[in-house]
């Protein structure tokens, strides 16, 4: 297996990749030219725009409806609907901006908040403006994105700026679990960071117990973007349905991984060739959405466009843009028991059947990897692929559930029935 696959999360080379670039068909938007290894200062920011009036309050929301923007922190969830639900819930209101990044496949986000900070304070103080937020948190883990808010928030205050006094940061402990938004509310209210049973949603009750906007780093970033530049702007790249730029993360079985900024809408042979430097010859499938989407076998998704909804009919998602190349190391047996390791090993241990599932899903991949498989493992994994999703109090079973059925659907003859 590559190692920029499998080391641990928070520790592989996607998720700590330095290397931004933006696709050379769009103009950039989150990632300008110039915005090197530092985090771009404020004089740099204020002549991008950043700060400067744009829309706002109800204009604002209808902008953002117009402009379809959807979130970008793995549910594609259409930011305006979130935005009103907060908005129209009894104040006082809490907004939270997710730069947790627990997947282990994605950088995007640490990228970010490590090169612009100040673009996503503007549309977290944006989005507080807007549903009339009293507090505004920014959700962190990672030392390196820590320091660069608060560099951020800093250099606000040496300005004579006092929106920084109204931003909270809140350091909770990198765990893949810890950016669910329901754990996320849980840890900012002084629990752990373990996801709750839903009702109630933040938008609901969160912090505070209070209506709350959980929203990822890059929507915050893209909704500044369009409160200045509009949202016919913002269309004018990607599709009807999923439009604008996305952050993606490239990885795996490429010759030039990292983080890009690219037209939502290409497809993922073009994205390798146009931005990830070409994919190795022997590339035989991917990992999309980051781990939580399952494996897809090379020939199936390698002219899929990426956008939500394309990829989600193909059982998978694209989730926080982040896309492995699995190749020659990677072998589908390999994979699936490294993966299905990892999620028993994540689980939060909350929720009986994701504690179980998950733990019976690595026992049997490991038994097929080690060539001890049972004549009905392979039925189980299928099974387990069907009846597992939507039980636990998070989706993360269904994470581990996808990967046994994708794999079991992607490479059948990868899994040997019995030893
Ligand atoms: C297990 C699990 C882990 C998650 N981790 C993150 C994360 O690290 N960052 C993030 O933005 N969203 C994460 N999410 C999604 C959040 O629950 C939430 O939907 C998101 O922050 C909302 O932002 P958006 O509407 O801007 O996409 C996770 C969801 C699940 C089920
Ligand atoms: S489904 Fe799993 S990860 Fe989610 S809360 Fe339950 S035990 Fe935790």
């Amino acid at each position: 297996m590559t190692a920029s696959l499998m080391t641990e999360p928070h520790a592989h080379s996607a998720a700590g990749a330095p290397h931004a670039a933006a696709h050379a068909a769009i103009t950039p938007r989150l990632v300008v030219p110039g915005s090197g290894d530092a985090p771009l200062g404020l004089t740099a920011e204020r002549a991008l725009g950043t700060y400067a009036p744009g829309a706002e309050g109800a204009g604002f929301l209808d902008e953002l409806e117009r402009s379809g923007l959807r979130g970008r922190g793995g549910a594609a969830f259409p930011a305006h609907v979130k935005w009103r639900s907060v908005a129209a819930g009894e104040g006082p209101r809490v907004v939270v901006a997710n730069g947790e990044e627990g997947e282990p496949a994605s950088g995007k986000d640490r990228w970010l908040l490590t090169h612009r900070p100040h673009l996503v304070l503007d549309g977290l103080l944006l989005a507080a403006r807007t549903v009339d937020a009293a507090r505004a948190i920014v959700y962190l883990s990672h030392p390196e994105t820590v320091d660069a808010v608060r560099g951020a928030l800093d250099e606000l205050a040496a300005a004579g700026d006092d929106r920084a006094a109204h931003v909270e940061i809140h350091v909770v402990d990198p765990t893949y679990v810890a950016g669910e938004e329901s754990a996320l509310c849980r840890s900012v209210n002084g629990g752990p960071a373990l996801p709750t049973a839903k009702p109630p949603r933040p938008f609901e009750s969160g912090v505070d117990q209070r209506p709350t906007l959980v929203s990822n780093v890059e929507t915050l970033a893209h909704a500044a973007w369009i409160a200045r530049a509009g949202a016919e702007a913002f269309r004018a790249e990607g599709t009807d349905a999923s439009p604008g730029t996305a952050l993606v993360t490239l990885s795996g079985a490429c010759n030039n991984p990292g983080v890009y900024e690219v037209p939502l809408g290409r497809t993922v042979r073009e994205l390798f060739d146009e931005v990830g430097g070409g994919l190795a010859e022997e590339t035989h499938g991917f990992l999309v959405g980051g781990w939580f989407g399952g494996m897809l076998r090379r020939d199936r998704v390698l002219d899929t466009v990426c956008c939500y909804d394309a990829l989600r009919a193909l059982g998978s998602g694209l989730g926080c843009g982040a896309i492995t190349a699995l190749g020659a190391d990677d072998t589908p047996l390999r994979v699936a028991a490294d993966l299905a390791a990892w999620y028993a090993r994540e689980t939060a241990g909350q929720c009986g059947v994701c504690v179980n599932g998950t733990k019976a899903i690595r026992d049997t991949f490991a038994r097929l990897a080690d060539g001890a498989g049972h004549p009905d493992d392979r039925d189980k994994l299928v099974r387990w692929g069907d009846t597992l999703p939507r039980r636990g109090a998070c989706s993360f079973l269904d994470g581990a559930a996808t990967l046994a059925r994708s794999a079991m659907a992607e490479y059948p003859e990868a899994f040997p029935a019995s030893a």
